[in-house]
């Protein structure tokens, strides 16, 4: 991961920069990349049942926004799920654990859209096996509408410095059929140094850090034209970008100024957490890692609803070889011996933010 449009600001000194562009004013009131977020705007305004439960699903969190599915409709009634291997982050996601993970989450936002028109969806998960279809879901009549959605449109992952504020312990006792959490300050403290080392371990291994800055989409017409991946938009990180300073050769570059600025500001970041949330499995199978996608999107949907923000960190839970100590320091700490880690999130209070952006619904159809 990368600079947020603030810390990348900070780092800069982008007022100067944008100060001395022609049109400024103009400049900075045409930024927003309009067609990359349409999607949130489009979301319910479908006849087809199956399609306005998807309308909202394509709104899921998943790693790096890399948006991975696709669906096929030919069959009435039902929604074939695909993972879409072009997507896959084959250096910080070995096993496709977490797009996995991104997919539970997208079948679990279906369902609870879903049961909005009154519709229960049935799901067979991974039907043929781990190289079919990643589920079948059914759409029948008969749900009751499940109150979690209202939530939807206001849920994020907060990539932003939280406030210095304990989360109150009656808010943490409202999450506890969510999540397993972690208040205590020298259990936090701890946490953090993982969360940092862990992410300066991404960062520093050229492979890793490359595949998430070959995922920067910088600037409106790049966002506009795909609506994915890592987005650093606004006026000041384009005026960056026009002026030479956000390259992705700088993020590439350990001894830059601006990578060594990006890490202090991701180490304040990382460090500015009162709280953890994490989610555990026994086993580590598909349809674990499904459901626990399923139950890190309920959550995410309940802090929410509860006026928290909550930002996945998943550096220490990645499956490659230079992150094994961080892996086995989170498990020791947060698992059972065997057990698997499959999300870890800071929660606290973070700064309102916008949403990211999604590909059309359209664009995620293979037919029907
Ligand atoms: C399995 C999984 C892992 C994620 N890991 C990270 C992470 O390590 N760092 C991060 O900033 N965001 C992480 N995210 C959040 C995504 O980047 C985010 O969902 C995506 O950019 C879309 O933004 P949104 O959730 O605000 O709609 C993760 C999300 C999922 C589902």
């Amino acid at each position: 991961m990368t600079l947020s449009r603030r810390k990348m600001l900070a780092v800069i000194g982008g007022g100067t920069i944008l100060a001395a562009t022609a049109g400024a004013g103009a400049f900075v009131t045409t930024r927003t990349p309009h067609k990359a977020i349409a999607p949130w705007k489009a979301a319910g305004g479908y006849e087809d049942p199956r399609r306005r439960a998807l309308s909202y699903a394509i709104l899921a969190p998943n790693p790096h926004n890399r948006q991975p599915w696709l669906v096929d409709l030919q069959t009435p009634d039902t929604v074939v799920l695909f993972r879409d291997k072009d997507r896959d982050l084959k250096h910080t996601d070995p096993y496709s654990r977490q797009l996995t993970i991104g997919l539970g989450c997208f079948l679990e936002l279906m369902t609870i859209a879903a049961s909005q028109t009154g519709h229960r969806v049935d799901l067979d998960i991974f039907p043929e096996g781990e190289d079919g279809p990643v589920a079948i879901a059914r759409f029948s009549e008969g749900a009751t509408p499940d109150p979690l959605f209202a939530n939807v449109m206001d849920r994020r992952s907060c990539k932003e410095p939280f406030q210095d504020r304990a989360v109150p312990q009656d808010l943490i006792a409202k999450l506890q059929n969510s999540a397993q959490t972690v208040t205590d300050v020298s259990q936090v403290a701890k946490l953090k140094k993982i969360t940092v080392d862990a992410w300066m371990t991404e960062t520093l291994t050229p492979r890793t850090m490359k595949e998430s800055v070959d995922l920067f989409r910088i600037g409106k017409a790049e966002i506009n034209a795909n609506p994915d991946g890592i987005d650093l938009g606004g006026p000041f990180l384009e005026a960056l970008s026009i002026a030479g300073i956000l390259t992705r050769e700088a993020q590439l570059d350990p001894q830059s100024t601006a990578f060594a600025e990006g890490v202090r500001m991701y180490d304040e970041m990382l460090n500015a957490t009162p709280a953890y949330a994490y989610l555990t499995t026994a086993a580590n199978t598909r349809a674990d890692q499904i459901d626990a996608g399923r139950r890190w999107l309920r959550l995410n949907l309940t802090t929410t609803s509860l006026g928290l923000s909550l930002h996945p960190v998943s550096q220490a839970l990645q499956e490659f070889d230079e992150m094994k100590q961080h892996y086995a320091n989170v498990h020791e700490m947060l698992a059972t011996p065997g057990h698997t880690v499959q999300m870890l999130g800071r929660l606290g209070y973070g700064p309102e933010i916008g949403p990211s952006p999604r590909w059309p619904l359209e664009t995620r159809i293979l037919n029907g």
